[in-house]
């Protein structure tokens, strides 16, 4: 029989990828889709039409205990959250339900349906649990480049809510015996990224400067740095922490940074334009607490998963911007429903 895997956020950037990634796998797979006419579940249907579809909010216990009921799933990937930094200021109190109490509740939702209990030895064939971490849990980093055991210093409330995250799941694996494992990952991109994160803006507004569409770009903080990847390469480390045969935590990243101002400079290189003509910085767009610089040690990953990244910055950076000239020039929608400027 195939194997079952459930996955919260399937209607976003790395739910679509997982979704393809263990179909090709053989698996069975659900998303957990939230709202009785969410937008994004018929544009996630028409891209994944073997994924079958669950009903549930993170917001809401009971919705989760059903859809673990209903599915019983072998494995569940938690990757809903309220996800976009800047937002977290603008509703944290949401975003501390959503993306640090929805982890509580999934967790429970397993704990409940496989009946685990304090003390009691856990059950063979128990669901195994993916909690999607953030290197934003660094926040002020303490060293660089950053390990599985280096300290948070989370600068923001999604950090903040994150690390919740992080450490409960590493709590259930210790007080129940759950096979609950957090991946670390640090930023990874794609086609397929929202349109209010620093890569999509900057692809689409190339793409549009190309076209004659647009003539400047605004950007906040040029000098932050971060280790960007490619969203494809990094489901892929998801899936095999949870085919280990010990339950444990890893850094995901390519162990390579770049700062915005780079990435501006080769995106529009890209197109054979002068990123300096166009980009215009933003006081507006700074944050109030900001992460400077991100870099990962993904060693562990490497040696105990057998996990490398294929696709360099480069590489992805081309693919996004040839992705929005396409797109564009086809006359498509360009993810236009972020209100963030
Ligand atoms: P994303 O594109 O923003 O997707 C977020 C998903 O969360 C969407 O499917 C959204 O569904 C869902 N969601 C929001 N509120 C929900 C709720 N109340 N109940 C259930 N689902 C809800 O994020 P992503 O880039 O794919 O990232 C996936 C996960 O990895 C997130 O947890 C993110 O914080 C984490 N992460 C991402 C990165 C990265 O660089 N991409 C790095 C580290 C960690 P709707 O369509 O219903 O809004
Ligand atoms: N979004 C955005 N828009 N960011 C900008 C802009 C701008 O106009 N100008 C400069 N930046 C800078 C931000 O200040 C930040 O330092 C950097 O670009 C990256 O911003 P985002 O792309 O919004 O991503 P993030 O690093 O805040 O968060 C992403 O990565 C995390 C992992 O480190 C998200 O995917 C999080 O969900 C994820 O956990």
């Amino acid at each position: 029989m195939a194997r079952r895997a459930l996955i919260t956020g399937i209607t976003g950037q790395d739910g679509s990828y997982l979704a393809e990634h263990l179909l090709d796998q053989g698996y069975e797979v659900w998303g957990l889709a939230r709202g009785q006419a969410n937008p994004r579940v018929s544009r996630m249907r028409k891209l994944l039409s073997d994924v079958q579809v669950v009903r549930g909010d993170l917001l809401d216990q009971g919705s989760l205990i059903s859809a673990v009921e209903r599915v019983r799933p072998d494995e569940v990937y938690n990757l809903g959250a309220i996800s976009f930094v800047p937002m977290s200021w603008e509703q944290a109190e949401l975003t501390a339900e959503v993306t640090g109490m929805g982890v509580l509740r999934m967790l429970e939702a397993i704990r409940v349906c496989s009946g685990v209990s304090r003390g009691a030895a856990a059950p063979s064939g128990q669901i195994r649990f993916y909690q999607a971490s953030s290197s934003e849990m660094f926040g002020q980093v303490t060293e660089t480049p950053q390990n599985e055991r280096t300290a948070f210093h989370p600068r923001s409330p999604y950090g903040v809510a994150k690390a919740y995250g992080h450490f409960l799941t590493q709590n259930y694996r210790e007080s129940y015996g759950m096979y609950a494992v957090s991946g670390i990952l640090f930023n990874h991109e794609s086609p397929r990224r929202g349109a209010e994160f620093v890569t999509r803006k900057v692809s689409l507004a190339v793409a549009r400067i190309k076209l004659g569409m647009a003539t400047e770009l605004r950007l906040g903080n040029l000098e932050a740095r971060r280790d960007w990847g490619y969203a494809g390469d990094y489901v892929k480390a998801m899936h095999l922490m949870l085919q280990a045969d010990v339950p444990e935590d890893y850094v995901i990243g390519t162990g390579h940074m770049k700062s915005v101002r780079e990435l501006a400079e080769a995106a529009f290189d890209a197109v054979g334009l002068d990123w300096e003509q166009y980009v215009v910085t933003d006081q507006k767009l700074h944050r109030p607490a900001e992460v400077d610089l991100l870099c990962a040690d993904p060693k562990k990953a490497r040696t105990q998963l057998g996990w490398e990244p294929r696709v360099s910055f480069d590489e992805l950076v081309a693919m996004m911007v040839e992705s929005d000239l396409r797109l564009l020039a086809d006359g498509g929608d360009p993810d236009q429903d972020s209100s963030w400027p």
